[in-house]
């Protein structure tokens, strides 16, 4: 469904040339999880902003159901590392615009709207402003509002690193019942190595910059019944874990050692 191949991409930016990206080649098949992790400055929203079709590839070349991806094509979406929320709409509308914009009508819209408002935990915030939400609550309506829309191809920079602990599982749950019934294919940006094995069909490992494939991981145990708790996924976070030790890879930048291990 998602094709990259041999896609490098440097910034031009005042006379200044930042490569950012160079050498990414993987192929994402339909509903299936691609996390990528890799140390901060490596290219991670910058792969996201090449598959969303925002930058084009310096080289390389992106493919989207046999054409390169355009921007805002209704099939993709995309949650950004910000909120990006209108301010003068309130929850329940900023949830619903993209279904308007789509010309459903708007008895389900009203429908799915309200649903996924509950499925984050907001059933009673639809009438609020961002501006009186939390961080983490404005984050869950960012992720309502991406969710709501069932895309083929739904691209998202670190949507659960905001929140605490017991919501970030529960949107991760969330997350993973959508794609795997919806066939919702999802590339998740994440420098956190639980959410990356939990949700991740295959992991996508980057270098620091400018970011190469380190590697790619193959996670064939992920969305088994109660596979966060097993030794299958202690064994595959080590591993991850080791191979960031390398200096090559960042050492210590990735940002999540010693942080909470709920994932
Ligand atoms: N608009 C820009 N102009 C020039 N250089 C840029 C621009 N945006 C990003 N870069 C550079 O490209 C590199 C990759 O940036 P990117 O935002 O993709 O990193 P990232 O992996 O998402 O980092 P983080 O984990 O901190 O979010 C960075 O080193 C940055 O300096
Ligand atoms: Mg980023």
């Amino acid at each position: 469904m998602l094709e990259v191949r041999g896609v490098e991409f440097t910034y031009r930016t005042g006379g200044r040339r930042v490569p950012a990206l160079t050498g990414v080649d993987f192929t994402l098949a339909p509903g299936e999880i691609w996390a990528v992790i890799g140390p901060s400055g490596c290219g991670k929203s910058t792969l996201l902003y090449l598959l969303a079709g925002l930058l084009r590839p310096t080289r390389g070349e992106i493919r989207f159901r046999g054409g390169p991806p355009l921007a805002h094509q209704r099939e993709i979406a995309l949650i950004l590392q910000g909120y990006g929320l209108f301010p003068w709409k309130t929850v329940r509308d900023n949830v619903a615009l993209g279904l308007q914009i789509r010309g459903v009508p708007p008895a389900e819209s009203r429908r799915r709207t309200e649903e996924i408002l509950a499925t984050v935990g907001l059933a009673e915030y639809g009438d609020f402003y961002p501006e009186e939400l939390s961080g983490g609550q404005k984050q869950r309506v960012a992720i309502a509002r991406s969710f709501v829309l069932e895309p083929a191809l739904l691209l998202m920079d670190e949507p659960f690193s905001a929140l605490d602990a017991l919501t970030r599982e529960r949107l991760q749950n969330l997350l993973l019942s959508l794609c795997l019934s919806r066939e919702m294919g999802t590339v998740l940006v994440t420098h956190n190595i639980e959410e990356a094995v939990f949700l991740g069909r295959r992991i996508l490992v980057m270098t620091r910059r400018p970011g190469r494939v380190a590697a790619i991981v193959d996670n064939p145990d992920m969305g088994q019944e109660g596979y966060r708790a097993s030794a299958a996924f202690l064994a595959r976070t080590t591993r991850l874990r080791e191979l960031f030790r390398d200096p090559e890879m960042g050492g210590e930048e990735l940002g999540d050692s010693g942080g909470d291990a709920g994932g």
